[in-house]
């Protein structure tokens, strides 16, 4: 599986090693078995939703909803979600962003797992731990297929009290 992500060295900016996802998700075999690996990690959960990022987190996120018996929850980049939302910015390993959520998309104390296909600085992450906290929900745990240690997501994650994990860890 791991042999199924593949590095693109200076995308989309000079310096980064992008880990590319997409050949994992072409293949049939693998998409599965990173679903299976991501669904028996978070077996014992009790999760009502799960939030996922634009535009990764989706595909994880959605396809593991699915197999973990909760709802999904999209988490966007401005202006594409249609009713009242709520709104957080956040820095990136190559840029900042803005991130929204549905303001009546979470009710207090459901429980939330969330998701992306990646962490690097969790600066992504906690922008949307911080959306979800702020409508009342509660999120202890995320889960990943992929983190970059180098650049502490993780432990940044950990000290806002959210417990993560990556089924691959890459330089
Ligand atoms: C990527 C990735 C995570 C985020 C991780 O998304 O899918 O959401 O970066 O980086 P961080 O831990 O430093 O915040 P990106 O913003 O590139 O958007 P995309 O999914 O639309 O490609
Ligand atoms: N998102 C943030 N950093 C990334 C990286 N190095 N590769 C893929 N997605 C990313």
């Amino acid at each position: 599986m791991l042999s199924l992500i593949r590095t693109i060295p200076d995308y989309p900016k000079p310096g980064i090693q992008f880990r590319d996802i997409t050949p994992l998700l072409q293949d049939k075999q693998g998409f599965a078995a990173m679903l299976d690996a991501l669904a028996a990690h978070c077996s014992l959960m009790q999760v009502d939703k799960v939030v996922a990022v634009e535009a990764r987190g989706f595909i994880i996120g959605a396809a593991l909803a699915a197999r973990l018996g909760a709802g999904f929850v999209p988490v966007r980049k401005p202006g594409k979600l249609p009713a009242q939302t709520i709104k957080q910015s956040y820095s990136l390993e190559y840029g900042t962003d803005t991130l929204e959520l549905h303001a009546d998309a979470i009710q207090a104390n459901e429980r939330i797992l969330l998701v992306d296909d990646l962490i690097a600085t969790g600066g992504t992450a906690l922008a949307a731990v911080a959306l979800i906290r702020q409508l009342g929900g509660l999120v202890t745990q995320a889960a990943f297929i992929i983190d970059l240690p180098d650049l502490g997501g993780m432990q940044h994650l950990a000290n806002a009290g959210v417990q993560g994990f990556a089924l691959y860890q890459f330089e």
